[in-house]
């Protein structure tokens, strides 16, 4: 989620905030503003750049020691003017910028409208905002307490920073989930979402903690909790460099991202996987559940490391609805004269959602009557405007050129599709439905423990880091995790490498092996295991090299493969999601230990929207 920045004190307010702003761009944004407190509230906000908000406001009353500032990426309504940060209030007293998610807001928003309210944009901040302007009304209480009332009952995650026209010498600050950071001046306070608006004017700085709101005044910072008992800011030194502190600490934002991944599936689950209830919550799945339980087909549509998704979603589509599924390339469907019927889905699934070759092949679905789901993390994309439906994997800003977040993020929307699909279709039992609700559920601390991988698999990196070629190989779930495990390697490290169906390697690819060839298996435990270990013995047989990533508590594959990578154990459907954080690291720490740039690898572009 993007950018907040906040400042009071004796500086004019307004070129602290902008200069923050462009200090948070690197996080990747869709829309910023600004909020100024002098004589009443102003209120600046716009789609698109810092720099062209900046343009806006040549001319504008921009005089002010008391504001807020925000980088918005669209969770909750597109990207727009109207949708931008920051929100003003229904009284206009009060302003707010929000990074995160409101799972409940569409509950608080119904109960708001009931007593007559209005909004002014799509968004779940501006019901939030007004949530918490209708308590301080009818409590008659101060801001203060109206935010911990408010924040009691909203469920998910969330920093925020208000302005109140009727306080203009405090700015009011909380966070949950949402990282919030205060810089200590004299006299001053700075607040953002990381330290680099923050470095240049001080050292000085508290991580605020979840549950915890700031009373900020430009001399006076009172920390407090829900429960409204004053708390001991902890002040640090920073000591990063400003570059370090873009990166969250890590050498590249590929790394960053890929060790993200236990938040980023978390976030994708938030909201609507509740294993309490046995429930999976998909407007977009709902909405159109007789369009997708009645499907005759549902046909893939992707690019790339999408591709692999999809591949994946056939596996497990099939398995759990019993309707057939085809993987398409976007670049072919586009051009071949596909057979299209009315009852077909597509899915679409693309990080970026501006994928030429996949705009075009749904445009070319659309033509032929078939109804479009799109899988997209960019919200508003141009490919999540053109699908019939959607669900967003709420991956955040993914910066790396390689995806990787972006892809376990897709998996899991995917999975949830599928089981919400089979529970309307009754295709699976209840029994299983709650298994694997209770396995997905699982995913984010397992990710964690595969993590802890990260120096075995640096030094597995520098011992294969020379390799002229290398093979992929895996059968059932794991073959997709194969080919995205193959695509890693070669666009991050420049390597050579095919991934491909273990059973495959006996109709030619074995004339490949040979002592100097490294072979990665995806030998995770399942209905394959027997399989894919007389593969591995096939290999073996033939002096390659096997690297194998495998489950806990495997004892015949470590017996066999010169090198192991393990992951904790997880029912097959969703294990893909703990196989492939291995294959990211590997290829990520060879282009590391070559030298190379990983977020940016030669020849490659983040969105391919040409054809
Ligand atoms: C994956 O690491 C690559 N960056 C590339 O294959 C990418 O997945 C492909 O270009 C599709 O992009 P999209 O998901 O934004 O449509
Ligand atoms: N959920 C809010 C919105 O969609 C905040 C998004 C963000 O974190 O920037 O406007």
């Amino acid at each position: 989620m993007c950018g907040i920045v906040a400042y009071i004190g004796p500086r004019q307010a307004y070129p602290v905030i902008l200069k923050g702003l462009k200090r948070l761009e690197y996080r990747g944004y869709d829309s910023a503003g600004v909020a100024l407190l002098n004589h009443g509230l102003k209120v600046y906000k716009k789609k698109g750049k810092v720099a062209d908000l900046e343009e806006s406001l040549i001319g504008k009353d921009l005089e002010a020691h008391a504001g807020i500032g925000h980088t918005r990426w669209a969770t909750h309504g597109e990207p727009s003017d109207r949708n931008a940060h920051p929100h003003s209030s229904a009284s206009g007293k009060l302003a707010m910028i929000h990074n995160g998610i409101i799972e409940n807001y569409t509950q608080l928003k119904t109960e708001l409208t009931k007593k007559g309210y209005q909004f002014k944009s799509d968004t779940d901040t501006e019901v939030l905002l007004n949530f918490i302007e209708d308590i301080q009304k009818n409590n008659n209480c101060e801001l203060e307490e109206a935010l911990r009332i408010a924040l009691k009952r909203v469920v998910g995650a969330y920093v925020l920073v208000l302005l109140d026209q009727d306080n203009p010498d405090t700015i009011i600050a909380a966070r949950k989930g949402s990282p919030l950071v205060i810089g200590i001046g004299k006299g001053e306070h700075f607040l953002a979402s990381d330290a680099s608006p923050i470095i240049e004017y001080t050292k000085d700085v508290v991580y605020v903690n979840d549950f915890e709101l700031a009373i900020i005044k430009a001399d006076e910072l009172v920390l407090k909790n829900l429960g409204n008992e004053k708390i001991t800011p902890f002040v640090q030194k920073l000591d990063l460099e400003l570059t370090a502190i873009e990166k969250g600490g890590y050498d590249f934002f590929m790394l960053k991202e890929i060790f993200e991944q236990p938040d980023t599936i978390f976030d994708c689950l938030r909201g609507r996987l509740d294993v309490n209830n046995r429930t999976i919550t998909m407007a977009g799945v709902q909405n159109n559940i007789e369009q997708l339980k009645n499907a005759n087909r549902i046909i893939i549509i992707a690019c790339g490391t999408s591709w692999h998704a999809g591949l994946l979603a056939e596996y497990v589509f099939e398995e759990l609805c019993r309707v057939p599924v085809e993987v398409e390339y976007a670049s072919e469907f586009r051009y071949r004269n596909p057979v299209i019927h009315a009852g077909d889905v597509i899915i679409a699934i693309s990080q970026s959602g501006e994928t030429a070759d996949t705009i075009v092949a749904i445009e070319r679905a659309k033509e032929q009557g078939a109804f479009i789901f799109g899988v997209v993390n960019v919200v508003g994309s141009s490919i999540a405007r053109i699908s019939n439906a959607g669900a967003y994997t709420h991956a955040g800003p993914e910066i790396g050129v390689a995806s990787t977040k972006a892809f376990t993020a897709q998996l899991v929307v995917l999975i949830m599709i599928a089981l919400k699909l089979a529970k309307e279709k009754k295709s699976i039992d209840d029994d299983r439905y709650v298994y694997l609700l209770n396995e997905l559920h699982n995913i984010p601390e397992k990710v964690k423990e595969v993590l802890l991988l990260d120096d075995d698999i640096k030094k597995l990196a520098d011992k294969y880091k020379n390799a002229k070629d290398a093979l992929y190989l895996g059968r059932g779930y794991n073959f997709p995790i194969a080919l995205e495990g193959a695509l890693k390697l070669k666009e991050i490290s420049y390597i050579h490498a095919e991934g491909y169906p273990a059973a495959e390697m006996k109709h030619g690819p074995i004339a490949l092996v040979d002592d100097s060839l490294p072979v990665v298996f995806v030998a995770t435990k399942d209905s394959y295991h027997q399989k894919i270990v007389s593969n591995i013995q096939e290999i073996k047989a033939r002096k390659g090299k096997v690297i194998a990533v495998i489950s806990a508590g495997d004892d015949m594959i470590p017996k066999m493969a010169d090198d192991i990578m393990m992951v904790p154990e997880a029912d097959e459907i969703v294990a893909p999601l703990l196989s492939v954080i291995p294959l990211q690291l590997l290829a990520c720490y060879i282009g590391i230990a070559k030298g190379y740039d990983v977020d940016k690898p030669r020849n490659l572009a983040k969105s391919v929207t040409v054809e």
